[in-house]
């Protein structure tokens, strides 16, 4: 038997209907705030990745799934390494939405020069070869959105608030939520501050974990998420990015901060806040649960450089990322039902083979009528009809046998109190409609 790969999930009944009900969030939302639906493909050039998220970062050096084509691994098996392949047969499945994003808006040049900014949002499976575990798989999805063209602090800040009031919409309250945020400066400060936190790891490398020796080398900002406590316990003392800011990513934070005070958001300055892709620039953000167990329930920040890495004219953005399974996952922990209720139906419950055809009419007439209903196509019994309607969680139950239909009519029985009407089989469209 078949088995599904670990670290990825089926998603049906209730759980489907969960990410149908984000979906529709998100579309009405960020609808509002002036965003339209982009997807993109899964699979993407891996420069695409690589020029984007960043060459050191865990995403693109161990969690990327590379993707050959079954003729092409052969060649590539045989010929030992991957030197001679052209940039668009290294492909990978995408580990994030961002890069894609922004390399369609390169192709298709969304963002003229001075033109209007383009906002995009998507809901889409991601991949990352992870480790699996609570909140952490290896097929997920997420619901993102992209802001092309904006600079201004106040697109910062009404990312920050959009994303904050899609919480509110599936059912956390601000109380519960963590906010995190930081300025990561810009090609300005950010390469000194760099320097800074290299040479302090390289201070105190007695006391730092392999992989933060490694770190300080390729990116030596990863080392304030180290996992080593010994580690932690050094970058405590580290020097901090909000000591290092120039006087104009000094500014822009302040400005997103005073929009967010505006508009009522509590937030949490972190100044370790780094983030786990090269992209960023300014203002970065990540919101937590307390307590849930399922680490940050979405993140994002500003990118400013990001356009040009993907090949276009340098244009400003920022955006972010919610994913789905850490939200139906922090919800639970703080009992909070996330699951829409599976849609009323109406059955058609047939008595004999002969009414067959009555109620293959009807059947019909109520699905022309936009009316979700089913009827039995296994011939069982009536009791059994009767059985499977409640199982469906049917409301109504619409029953025929030869009496009804002698009489022109249809029996409507309400399945909760049980009591049975009959109504003339013309107006079976209006009485059911009426009822819902
Ligand atoms: P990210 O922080 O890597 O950011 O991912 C965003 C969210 O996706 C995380 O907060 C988490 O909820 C979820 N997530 C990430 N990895 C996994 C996983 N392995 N299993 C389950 N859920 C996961 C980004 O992806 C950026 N592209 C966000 C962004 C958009 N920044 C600017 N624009």
């Amino acid at each position: 038997m078949g088995q599904r790969i670990q670290g990825t999930e089926d998603l049906y009944g209730g759980y489907m209907r969960s990410w149908e009900h984000m979906q529709d969030v998100a579309r009405h939302l960020f609808g509002t705030y002036g965003f339209d639906r982009i997807e993109t493909p899964a699979l993407e050039q891996v420069d695409t990745f690589v020029h984007g998220i960043g060459e050191s970062t865990d995403v693109v050096r161990k969690e990327m799934f590379r993707v050959f084509s079954g003729a092409l691994l052969d060649d590539l098996l045989a010929a030992g390494n991957e030197s001679g392949l052209k940039p668009r047969q290294r492909m990978a499945m995408r580990p994030e939405g961002t890069a894609g994003v922004v390399r369609a808006a390169v192709e298709h040049n969304f963002v003229p020069q001075g033109g209007t900014p383009a906002k995009l949002w998507y809901a889409e499976a991601m991949f990352r070869g992870e480790r699996p575990q609570k909140g952490r798989l290896r097929q997920f999805h997420q619901v993102g959105v992209e802001w092309l063209g904006a600079s201004d602090p106040a697109a910062d800040a009404e990312s920050i608030i959009m994303l904050m009031k899609f919480y509110e919409q599936m059912g956390f309250s601000p109380a519960n939520m963590k906010l995190m945020i930081n300025s990561m400066g810009d090609a300005e400060c950010r390469p000194a501050y760099r320097e800074k936190v290299k040479q302090f790891i390289l201070d105190h490398k007695d006391q730092m974990c392999e992989d933060c020796l490694e770190r300080a080398e390729i990116n030596p900002l990863r080392a304030f998420d180290c996992k080593n406590e010994g580690c932690h316990a050094v970058m405590k003392d580290a020097p901090l990015i909000s000591d290092n800011l120039c006087d104009d990513c000094r500014t822009h934070y302040e400005q997103v901060k005073a929009y967010l005070d505006a508009a009522g958001i509590l937030y949490i300055e972190d100044p370790t806040l780094v983030r786990g892709l090269d992209y960023y620039t300014r203002t970065v953000f990540e919101v937590e649960i307390p307590n849930a167990g399922v680490g940050a329930i979405g993140g994002g920040g500003r990118y400013d450089g990001l356009v040009e890495l993907e090949g276009g004219k340098p244009t400003p953005g920022v955006g972010f990322a919610v994913g789905f399974e850490r939200i139906m996952l922090a919800l639970e922990a703080l009992g909070v039902s996330a699951e829409p209720a599976a849609p009323s139906c109406v059955y058609v419950a047939c008595a004999g083979a002969e009414q067959a055809p009555v109620v293959f009419d009807a059947v019909l007439a109520l699905r022309e009528a936009g009316i979700r209903c089913e009827a039995d196509r296994t011939g069982r019994s009536l009791k059994a009809q009767f059985k499977q309607a409640d199982k469906m969680g049917a409301a109504l139950c619409v029953v025929i046998g030869p009496d009804e239909v002698e009489a022109g009519v249809v029996t409507l029985r309400d399945m909760e109190s049980h009591e049975q009407v009959q109504v003339p089989s013309d107006q079976l469209v209006a009485e059911v409609k009426a009822r819902q």
